[in-house]
């Protein structure tokens, strides 16, 4: 028997409805995180991957809403659980990390004091528990005396200290499910090192899934297992991440790689494509690539389905690179 996995989405649609227009920011967007799995999502900007994180949290703000789709967090559509419900998850068993640590933090507590309450708000332990629990895990993101550390407000921190202190409280509970958008960015490398291979380990003895949104190839392939990559507001390829980036199906995550051999791959950041992103009020009927992709032709004027290429290996294009000639024939034809 397989076991449930930790999220599926299923055909999620996010949308604002602005006096401009609709704003399709997620449009048919699934992917599924097993337990202990970490799913990297890479994209361009404005591609939706925030607006996707947002949506698993529940947290779309007017004038957006989820428009359709199930998102099923152990099998429960959390696109359909109330508010109240959403915020007891939200605190207990799924967990955000925002680019801006402060979406986390509150300017004017203690982080003893944040932290305490956060663990002490989910699990039945004395306050000299809930601390001992809030050192270790600020060692555990490599801040130097959280005893000391654990006696200050958030301003007396650096932005990456600040950071740091916003992922151990996302991390304090072991959460089921984390949502990371892009909270390492602004890390030195050694650091953003240190906490990948933390929460990585975190993910392995705990069970607890990841979807991590990144911009930079490196990162998904040290840390994830699988990749998804969004484009003006669809996934367009999916797979194991070691299987993308050798041999990517779509153009454009073929764009996004590059050239470069595959040894180097690994470290390289994703690289700039030529062309803009579509304005997603005027997407041109069919493939949304279409203006940038060098392979177009005729029939990409139709929409492409999302579709199994190879096992485990989706791409939505109707002419993907690396594989059979005659499997695009068939498709083409
Ligand atoms: N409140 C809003 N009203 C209207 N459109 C919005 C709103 N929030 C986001 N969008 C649109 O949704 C689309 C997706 O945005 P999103 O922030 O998810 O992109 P992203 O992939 O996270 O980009 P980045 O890499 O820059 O963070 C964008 O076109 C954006 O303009
Ligand atoms: S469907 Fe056509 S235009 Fe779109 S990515 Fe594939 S080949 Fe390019
Ligand atoms: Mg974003």
């Amino acid at each position: 028997m397989t076991q449930t996995p930790t999220l599926e989405v299923r055909n999620l649609r996010t949308h604002f409805f602005t006096r401009a227009g609709v704003v399709k920011a997620v449009d048919d967007v699934s992917f599924t995180v097993p337990r202990g799995k970490v799913l990297g999502l890479v994209g361009e900007s404005g591609s939706g991957k925030t607006v996707t994180g947002f949506s698993v949290m529940r947290l779309v703000d007017e004038p957006g809403r989820i428009a359709g789709g199930q998102i099923l967090f152990k099998g429960q559509d959390l696109a359909k659980a109330s508010d109240e419900e959403m915020r007891r998850l939200r605190g207990n068993r799924i967990a955000m990390i925002f680019q801006d640590p402060m979406m986390t933090l509150n300017p004017v507590l203690r982080i003893d004091t944040q932290m305490i309450e956060t663990v002490q708000a989910h699990a039945k332990v004395s306050r000299e528990e809930a601390r001992q629990r809030a050192r270790d895990t600020l060692g555990m993101v490599g801040i130097p005396s959280p005893d000391e550390r654990l006696m200050s407000y958030p301003h007396q921190f650096s932005g990456g200290m600040r950071q740091r202190v916003a992922i151990a409280i996302a991390l304090l509970h072991k959460p089921d499910l984390i949502v990371a958008d892009e909270p390492t960015t602004a890390l030195d490398v050694t650091i953003q090192g240190q906490i990948l291979a933390e929460v990585q380990k975190l993910a392995a003895e705990t069970g607890t899934s990841l979807i991590w949104i990144t911009h930079d190839l490196s990162v998904v392939s040290g840390l994830a297992d699988d990749i998804a990559v969004m484009y003006a507001g669809k996934v367009v390829e999916h797979g194991e991440v070691g299987e993308v980036l050798d041999k990517p199906l779509h153009p454009y995550t073929h764009g996004l790689i590059g050239s470069v051999p595959s040894r180097n791959k690994r470290g390289e950041p994703l690289r700039q494509i030529p062309g803009m992103t579509p304005s997603l009020f005027a997407l041109p009927p069919g493939c949304a690539f279409q203006a940038r992709c060098p392979r177009a032709a005729e029939i990409c004027k139709q929409e492409p389905p999302f579709r199994e290429w190879l096992p485990g290996r989706e791409a939505r294009c109707f002419i993907p690179h690396n594989v059979p000639d005659a499997a695009v024939k068939e498709q083409v034809a």
